[in-house]
């Protein structure tokens, strides 16, 4: 399933610098995505035209509003929220954690039980160990499996409790690539009466992201791993955003859902993010008609997207089989994630390996002489490095296409990986 890239990367600047006449191959995207003019566009535009703070009655107060106003739509669009009051912007998914996992502790008794995974991205962790320390709560770790790098539910029925107040799970992971059963796992959640809170960061370059669908009770996720600015979203569901006492200072907006926003927001990330989210409806509109048809029930931006995501997950998983096949050829290199065949659909492309007896750092740094970018450590993934033995050994390295990268970048990055290996190999 092909997407015309031409048409892709022509709206995204960055893709045709070069540096010293070497083109630049990004393949970094899980710690941060390009951006398409629209979204230079929206946010210098707003800069330019509409820079002011909220809700005075003068001109270019008022145009912010509005501009505020419209970028939650964009987003409950994007999460088929069903409404944009519960969208809530901060400075990044993990600020955002921090900040109302006070709020949530504060609802809970000393002894309730909150179930974290051992797959997450420690945004996904710490706050609410944090939390647990803070609010006399019991930890219960959910395990995935080191072979088949996913979690078996079965472990999470295990762990639920009719004190379990609220499970945390990431709906990709950040380092295997593994997408979860975020669906399953907020059905079983709510039957023992937990919220689920859904780490949605990076699943949502790639899959679509339906909080109606899931039915979490929280989703967060990065606009600057979309294609969009930094920029930090929350979506909660309004009957447990209602139940919560945010933490605000005395003048600030105590309605929904301003009371969770502390201070005054990045307006130019939120003009950026609505732009994000109108990049994949013009991808939906313009390139992925033939998905439109299977999300009928929808309408306008919301259908759009929806199609632009189906459309990306399809032609992202030819890039995952084709990066894949390849790093399978090089000699040492274990991928730690799905590498079945038809496993491609259970994993987003981030895909991270380690080769035996050579570094990953070292391996950061000879690619990015070529100008290929990668990363190479255990990218905040703590728990998952710890269960696979690599957090003390400089952790893994990290390549994650998304749906503007090439095939000939994959094979240009296989090609000069390969070199690499063979060479430190005869060294
Ligand atoms: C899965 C996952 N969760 C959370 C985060 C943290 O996001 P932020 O940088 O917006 O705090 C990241 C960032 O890499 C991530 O990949």
């Amino acid at each position: 399933m092909s997407l015309e890239l031409d048409a892709i990367r022509s709206r995204f600047p960055a893709l045709s610098l070069e540096d010293g006449g070497v083109p630049r191959i990004y393949l970094d995207n899980p710690g941060g995505t390009q951006v398409p003019d629209s979204v230079v566009e929206g946010m210098a535009g707003y800069l330019v035209e509409r820079n002011a703070n909220l809700g005075g009655v003068f001109r270019t107060s008022q145009d912010s509003d509005a501009m505020v106003a419209e970028a939650r739509e964009a987003m409950a669009d994007f999460l088929n929220a069903p409404s944009a009051n519960e969208i809530v912007f901060g400075q990044n998914m993990t600020s955002l954690t921090l900040h109302v996992s006070r709020s949530i502790g504060r609802h809970f008794e000393a002894g309730d039980e909150v179930i974290l995974s051992r797959m997450d991205h420690d945004g996904n962790v710490y706050p609410w160990l944090a939390m647990a320390r803070d609010f006399g709560l019991e930890v219960r770790w959910l395990p995935f499996d080191t072979e088949t790098f996913e979690f078996d539910l079965e472990e999470l029925e295990k762990r639920l409790s009719k004190r379990t107040r609220l499970v945390c799970l990431g709906a990709a992971s950040n380092l295997l690539g593994t997408i979860n059963d975020v669906k399953s796992a907020a059905r079983m959640a709510h039957e023992v009466g937990a919220w689920l809170y859904v780490d949605a960061v990076q699943a949502a370059p790639h899959t679509v992201m339906d909080v109606q669908d899931i039915d979490c009770d929280f989703l967060v996720c990065s606009a600057y791993k979309f294609f969009g600015p930094h920029q930090g979203i929350l979506w909660g569901k309004r009957e447990v955003l209602e139940r919560l006492e945010p933490y605000r200072v005395r003048p600030a907006p105590s309605e929904l859902p301003d009371s969770f926003e502390s201070g005054t927001q990045s307006h130019e990330g939120m003009a950026g993010t609505a732009a994000a989210v109108d990049y994949f409806a013009w991808i939906g509109e313009t390139l992925a008609r033939e998905h439109q048809a299977a999300h009928r029930a929808f309408e306008g931006r919301r259908r759009n997207v929806r199609a632009a995501l189906d459309l990306i997950f399809a032609s992202e998983q030819d890039l995952s089989r084709r990066l894949i096949d390849g790093l399978r050829q090089v000699p040492g290199l274990r991928v730690l994630g799905i590498t079945a065949d038809e496993g491609m659909a259970r994993r987003v492309p981030t895909v991270s390996f380690t080769v035996e007896g050579v570094a990953p750092a070292f391996l950061e740094e000879s690619l990015a002489r070529r100008n290929i970018f990668v990363w190479s450590g255990y990218y905040y993934a703590l728990e998952p490095a710890i269960a696979l033995g690599i957090a003390e050994s400089g952790g893994a390295l990290r390549v994650g296409p998304v749906h503007y990268n090439s095939e000939a970048e994959i094979d240009a990055f296989l090609g000069a990986l390969d070199a690499t290996v063979r060479r430190s190999n005869r060294a």
